[in-house]
């Protein structure tokens, strides 16, 4: 039995990610995004069972998209993970929010695409504040916090500049301008969102990411040792918001068309959660980053989860079990996968 698995630029396995995809589907066969002329071959000549798409989730030309479509067209017969016929619904956000928007039990911010500066700074009615952004960039890159009118011209100009830098890379490329969450925790200290990990049908893992508030982007990488205590906590509540979300949180994946995502949550002052975007190349680690978490794998962090292993396995097993340990997470999911196609 063979499994495809279809690349191209700037992507590689993540840690135990081809081990556990061999282990449940057989041997990997390699191929490029658009070459046409050998997935062709492949397929004669192998029983490929199944296809593992893995393009570069944030590049992506015109042409590029169209071969892969292409490709597509010949192996269309066969199960995929994450079909790269809606491959923008990730790449872009917008088109996750165009979706999520028509369902009623998943709630996103408003938002608004900006097609032309000085209508968008008349009409909107977002209100502040806001972000401006791009809509295909990643950590935070391309978008600016507007709390008030002067922001909104500067950030909009701003914007404009990495908008014509983007654009020659990425098609796509477009300028949205979104709600912005107060997704702060502990009286405003600090910043906090969710990265939760769907592979078919279930909800596999997921962790907190806390950051000073000073900093909007929530991401693990802003660990300082003093959050400690707090670091269990956010964890533990992402498992509780999980356990009690886990069906809508699937149905955000299912509904781009897709089944292999970490999927970016934040929640308000309320404790309502907000979707945010979809992501095939969510970071697991790689095997040349440092054991034994790979991700997280920055020194304090380590140390704290370690001194501290007995409270994580209590209080958020999820965490510990399926997120820390990188064969279990993979294993849980291609075996969920290969119960859906
Ligand atoms: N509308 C928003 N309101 C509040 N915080 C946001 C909002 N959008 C993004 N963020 C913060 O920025 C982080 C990155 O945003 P995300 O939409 O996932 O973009 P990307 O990861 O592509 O940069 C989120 O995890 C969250 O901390
Ligand atoms: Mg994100």
């Amino acid at each position: 039995m063979t499994v495809l698995n279809i690349t191209n630029a700037n992507t590689r396995w993540r840690v135990f990610e081809k081990e556990k995809l061999c282990d449940t589907f057989g041997d990997v066969v390699n191929l490029q995004i658009g070459d046409l002329k050998s997935t062709k071959k492949v397929l004669q000549e192998n029983d490929v069972k199944i296809v593992f798409w893995r393009p570069n989730s944030d590049e992506m030309t015109f042409a590029e998209y169209e071969a892969m479509q292409s490709q597509r067209q010949i192996l269309s017969n066969l199960p995929m993970i994450n079909d790269p016929k809606n491959y923008l619904n990730t790449h872009c956000k917008e088109y996750a929010f165009d979706i999520w928007s028509k369902i009623s039990k998943i709630t996103i911010p408003k938002y608004e695409i900006i097609n032309n500066d000085a209508t968008f700074s008349k009409d909107t009615s977002l209100g502040f504040p806001m972000l401006v952004r791009l809509n295909n960039e990643v950590t935070g890159r391309g978008s600016y916090l507007i709390k008030n009118i002067q922001d909104l011209q500067r950030g909009l100009f701003k914007l404009n500049n990495d908008f014509h830098y983007a654009k020659s890379k990425k098609s796509f490329t477009k300028k949205i301008a979104v709600q912005f969450i107060d997704a702060t925790k502990e009286s405003g200290k600090y910043n906090m969102s969710y990265r939760v990990i769907v592979a078919g049908n279930k909800v596999v893992t997921g962790y907190a990411r806390l950051s000073e508030a000073t900093d909007w982007v929530a991401i693990t990488g802003k660990f300082k040792y003093e959050m400690g205590e707090l670091f269990i906590k956010y964890q533990e509540r992402c498992n509780n918001m999980i356990e009690k979300n886990h069906d809508v949180i699937v149905e955000a994946v299912h509904s781009l068309g897709l089944n292999l995502q970490g999927v970016d949550i934040i929640e308000d002052q309320k404790g309502q959660i907000y979707f945010l975007e979809c992501q095939p190349g969510f970071s697991t680690g790689y095997s040349d980053w440092a054991p034994p978490f790979y991700n997280p794998y920055y020194p304090d962090l380590v140390r704290f989860i370690q001194e501290n292993k007995e409270e994580f396995q209590k209080r958020c097993p999820m965490y510990y079990n399926k997120w820390l340990n990188k064969e279990t997470l993979f294993a849980e999911i291609f075996t969920n996968l290969k119960e859906i196609l």
